[in-house]
């Protein structure tokens, strides 16, 4: 018997008014966790100087939080482009960049003549012509730069954002493709006769912006000795973790069932960041809950959803779903200090027609392997942005509530 604490971590945690404060809002990143969840968790869960590590870091909300309360965090996700986002947004510790040197390093980025390659087949399906000449020479200079770089740190994800923005893939959509809308929409855009300005004001409004949203993270933390570490690319419920500092606190949210697929929707971004067709397509198989089971999974609640569920596709998804994500949060738990905690904030997704109380499953599952329940608080629907724009979901993953799960090593 588990006691569900109802809880609004918007109201706990008051101080943050704003979820894309400070440096949370430099990248974007479908379903992100708000501030408030790992913010409540770090300082709960492990002491200050301690460590928290995230085996589903995606942009890595949990390591910022960490890092602002003076905690170290060991972060690690399937996605490469973890790294980038832990540089600059977590790491970055440049003094101040005034706006005079961004604009210069902009201007030498606008007139590079060196262009890169990135080394994937069909880039001309996802730009015009025209267009991809442009990016080409900007990552170029991107590419020319030492990663010690501050201005290389406050363009890039600018450059980031542009990368949709001005393709043929539909940028209101998770999903990366194309469509009519945006096939017209781009047409339109380069008859202009100023369209590169237009690129090029775009990068720079947002250069700027990051530029003031660093400066605060140097104020913030300039006389904090703590860190993130990336794992970037790497497969969660594989990786050796032996060599690992021990954790005070796992704190993650993991994919959802039915989640989009990280690196499809990164693509554009992976290949103008280096990263070859050959890996990602590697990586793409080991994305969880795209990946076959290998070994029978069960628990009392998940054996009654599985048999409930009448399509075999459906029932397979499941199966992949719980083995590796239990998988990923097991080889994590296997860092945790005797007596650490292992928090996991889950929804309770719905398939065809029947609810799957994932967090009860979980708890099943780690109860019989030396875990006990410490706390289940639910957290009533909050609006979490899954998409670009406006499309503000209240109930993003079909869910009535969100649990935080939190479980103690014994
Ligand atoms: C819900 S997102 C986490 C978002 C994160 N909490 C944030 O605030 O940005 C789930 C993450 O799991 C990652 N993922 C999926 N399969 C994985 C695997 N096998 N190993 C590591 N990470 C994986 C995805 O790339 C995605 O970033």
């Amino acid at each position: 018997m588990h006691f569900i604490v109802p809880v609004s971590f918007r109201e706990i945690v008051k101080e943050i008014v704003d979820t894309t404060y400070l440096t949370h809002g430099i990248f974007y990143y479908p379903a992100k966790f708000i501030p408030h969840v790992p913010h409540y968790c770090v300082r709960r869960f492990c002491p200050e100087g301690g460590w928290v590590l995230d085996p589903f870091a995606g942009s890595g909300t949990v390591g910022l939080e960490a890092v602002l309360a003076r905690r170290n965090a060991i972060l690690i996700d399937i996605n490469p482009l973890l790294s980038i986002y832990v540089d600059t947004k977590i790491n970055y510790r440049y003094a101040n960049i005034e706006n005079a040197s961004v604009l210069n390093a902009l201007h030498q980025m606008f007139t590079w003549g060196e262009p890169c390659e990135p080394d994937w087949k069909n880039l001309d399906y996802w730009y015009p012509a025209e267009v991809l000449q442009l990016l080409k020479r900007y990552w170029g200079w991107i590419h020319s730069r030492d990663i010690q770089d501050p201005h290389m740190h406050i363009i890039r994800p600018a450059l980031m954002r542009a990368n949709r923005r001005f393709s043929w893939a539909d940028h209101k959509t998770a999903k990366l493709c194309r469509s009519k809308y945006k096939t017209h929409e781009m047409q339109k855009f380069l008859k202009q006769e100023n369209w590169c300005e237009h690129i090029q004001n775009f990068i720079t409004k947002k250069a700027l912006e990051n530029a003031s949203r660093l400066r605060l993270l140097t104020q913030s933390l300039s006389d904090s000795p703590c860190r993130a570490i990336a794992l970037a690319g790497v497969d969660s419920t594989a990786v050796d973790l032996h060599d690992c500092p021990q954790i005070d606190a796992v704190i993650t949210s993991p994919p959802y069932l039915q989640a989009q697929e990280y690196l499809r929707t990164f693509k554009l971004d992976l290949f103008w960041t280096g990263v070859s067709e050959a890996k990602v397509r590697e990586l793409m198989r080991l994305e969880i809950p795209y990946r076959k089971a290998t070994e029978p999974f069960a628990t009392p609640t998940y054996t009654r959803v599985y048999e409930q569920l009448h399509r075999a596709d459906l029932q397979a998804m499941l199966h992949s779903y719980f083995f590796h994500t239990t998988r990923a949060l097991e080889n994590a738990a296997t860092t945790l200090k005797r007596g650490g905690f292992l928090c996991v904030f889950v929804g309770n997704p719905t398939v065809d027609g029947k609810e799957v109380e994932t967090w009860r499953i979980v708890v099943e599952h780690f109860e019989r392997n030396g875990f006990v329940v410490h706390t289940v608080l639910r957290d009533d629907i909050k609006s979490r942005q899954l998409f670009r724009k406006k499309r503000k979901n209240k109930n993003p993953r079909g869910m009535e509530s969100e649990y935080l799960l939190v479980m103690k090593k014994l």
